[in-house]
C-alpha cells in the first residue's frame, strides 16, 4: 500500500489551480440517471470516489467515456477532465456492497434510480469513519414521496410501482446527501415538493444549477427551502463542475502553516468567507481576487480562535480537522466544537503523537499552543483526517511517513505534485 513522505520545515511558495469539486462532481453524476440524453461534465477531478461512482453507474448500464484536454490557466497549464454519460439503456436497478462499502455517495443513485425505474436495491453505505452516518433522513423522504422500503441483508430496497408523488418533506437535520437524493427523486415525481430545512451547500446549489439546465423547474426560497417542478421531459446537458472550496480551503492553511506566499487560482473566493474571515481573525492575510486568492502569514504573534462547525454558510465540517492543524501552531488555547458529525475527531491521536497538546470534552477539542510538531509515522481514518496530517507535516521538524494514502487519492487530486511545485518536501513511496 502507498504511503507519503514529507520532510518538514519548508515554505510553499507560488501558485496552485485548484481542481473540480470532488463533492458536487459525484451528485451530479448521479443525475445523469434521471434521462436517457447524454450529459456532459466538464472539470471532473481524477480521484477514486470518481472512479468508484463511474463503476457504480457502469453497473446500472450506463454508457460513461471520458476525454482529457489542457486548458490555460493564468501561468499554469491545468488538465480538463470531460466525463460524458448517457443512462439511455440502463441494465439494472441494483448497487453493490463492494462499491457503497468505499463511498457512502453512492447512495445518492438510489432517489433517481427508484424514480426512474420503481425499483431500487442498494446496499447501506460505508465511507470516512467519522460517526454512525445513517441513511434515515433519506429513506424517510422518499417514504414521504410514496416510496414502499425495506431493509433486507444490508440492502435498502425501494419500491414505487405507480411511480413517485410530489409532497412536502420536512427534513429533520438539512442533510447534503438527503436533499441531494430528494431532489433528484422529486424531479421524477408527479406534482411538486417542497424541501423544508434542505442543504443550501454550494454543492447541493450546483447540482440544482445542473438540474436546471436538464430543463427541470427548481427555486431555492428563503429559510432553505427547496421546490421542485416533477417532470418527464427531462433533457440532456453541459456543464462545469465548481472548484473544490475544501481544496482550497484547505491549501490555503498549508500557506499560513508554512508561512510563504501562496496564490491560488481558478476557484471563488466567496465561498470561502468564513473560513477566510476566521484565518484573518487568527492573522493570516488574504488578498481576495474575482477568482483566485494570495495567502500569507500576517504576524508571528498568532491569536487563538473558537470555531464551530456548521452548514453553509457556516464553517464547514470537512475544514475542521486542518484548521485544528493550524491551530497547533497559534500560541494561547483555541477551542473547535464539531457540530455536523459526532465522531471527527480521528486526527486528533495522530496531532497527539506529533507533539500537539489537544485534549477532547465530548464535541469540543481544546487545542493548547503553540508546540512544535515533530514527523513521525502516522496513520489516517479518513479523508479531511489524513489532509490535516499532511499539513502538520509539511511544518513539523524530520520526517513524517504518512500510511492509508488511499483516503487522500479519494478527495485530493495531484497532492504531492501541487505542493511540491510549491517548495514542498513530498514524495508518493510505492
Ligand atoms: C456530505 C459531504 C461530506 C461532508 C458532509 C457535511 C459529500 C459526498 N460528502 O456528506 O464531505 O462532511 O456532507 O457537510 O458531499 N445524518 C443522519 N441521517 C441521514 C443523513 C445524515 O443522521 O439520513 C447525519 C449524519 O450522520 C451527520 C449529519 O447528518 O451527522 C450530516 O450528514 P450529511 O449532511 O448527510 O453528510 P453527507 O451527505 O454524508
Amino acid at each position: 500500500m502507498d504511503k507519503i513522505r514529507i520532510v518538514g520545515g519548508n515554505q510553499l511558495s507560488g501558485q496552485i489551480a485548484i481542481s473540480g469539486s470532488k463533492n458536487s462532481s459525484l451528485p451530479i453524476m448521479v443525475a445523469s440517471l434521471l434521462t436517457d440524453q447524454k450529459i456532459v461534465l466538464d472539470n471532473i477531478p481524477d480521484l477514486t470516489d470518481i472512479k468508484t461512482l463511474i463503476r457504480i453507474l457502469k453497473d446500472l448500464g450506463s454508457d460513461i467515456s471520458y476525454s482529457e484536454s489542457d486548458k490555460q490557466l493564468s501561468s499554469i497549464r491545468q488538465l480538463n477532465r470531460r466525463v460524458n454519460i448517457c443512462s439511455k439503456n440502463l441494465v439494472s436497478n441494483q448497487a453493490n456492497y463492494e462499491h457503497l462499502s468505499k463511498m457512502r455517495a453512492g447512495f445518492l443513485v438510489i432517489g433517481p434510480l427508484l424514480a426512474r425505474t420503481g425499483y431500487a436495491k442498494v446496499s447501506m453505505p460505508g465511507g470516512c469513519a467519522i460517526g454512525t452516518r445513517p441513511v434515515d433522513i433519506h429513506l424517510t423522504g422518499l417514504r414521504k414521496l410514496g416510496a414502499e422500503i425495506t431493509i433486507e441483508e444490508g440492502y435498502v430496497i425501494a419500491k414505487a410501482k405507480n411511480g413517485l408523488i410530489g409532497n412536502l418533506i420536512k427534513l429533520s437535520k438539512p442533510s447534503v446527501g438527503a436533499t441531494q437524493n430528494l431532489i433528484m427523486a422529486a424531479v421524477l415525481a408527479k406534482g411538486e415538493t417542497s424541501i423544508v430545512n434542505a442543504s443550501i451547500e454550494p454543492e447541493t446549489s450546483d447540482l440544482i444549477s445542473c438540474i436546471k439546465k436538464m430543463g427541470v423547474q427548481i427555486e431555492v426560497r428563503e429559510n432553505n427551502n427547496i421546490l421542485i417542478q416533477g417532470t418527464k421531459n427531462i433533457t440532456g446537458a453541459s456543464h462545469k463542475i465548481m472548484a473544490d472550496r475544501i481544496e482550497a480551503g484547505t491549501y490555503a492553511i498549508a500557506g499560513c502553516m508554512t508561512g510563504g506566499r501562496l496564490e491560488l487560482t481558478n476557484f471563488d473566493p466567496n465561498l470561502l468567507e468564513k473560513p477566510f474571515e476566521i484565518l484573518r481573525d487568527i492573522g493570516c492575510s488574504i488578498k481576495v481576487n474575482k477568482n483566485s486568492v494570495i495567502i500569507e502569514k500576517l504576524v508571528s504573534d498568532l491569536q487563538p480562535i473558537k470555531i464551530t462547525t456548521e452548514p453553509y454558510p457556516g464553517f464547514p465540517t470537512d475544514l475542521q480537522a486542518q484548521f485544528m492543524a493550524l491551530l497547533t501552531q497559534v500560541p494561547g488555547t483555541s477551542v473547535i466544537n464539531e457540530r455536523i458529525f459526532e465522531n471527527r475527531f480521528m486526527h486528533v491521536q495522530e496531532l497527539v503523537r506529533m507533539g500537539a497538546n489537544i485534549n477532547l470534552d465530548g464535541d469540543k477539542a481544546i487545542i493548547n499552543g503553540r508546540t512544535d510538531l515533530i514527523g513521525a509515522p502516522v496513520m489516517a481514518t479518513d479523508l479531511r483526517a489524513s489532509v490535516s496530517l499532511v499539513l502538520a507535516a509539511l511544518c513539523a521538524r524530520g520526517e513524517t511517513i504518512i500510511n492509508r494514502v488511499y483516503h487522500l487519492d479519494r478527495g485530493f487530486e495531484d497532492l504531492e505534485k501541487k505542493i511540491s511545485n510549491c517548495g514542498g518536501i513530498i514524495e508518493r513511496i510505492k
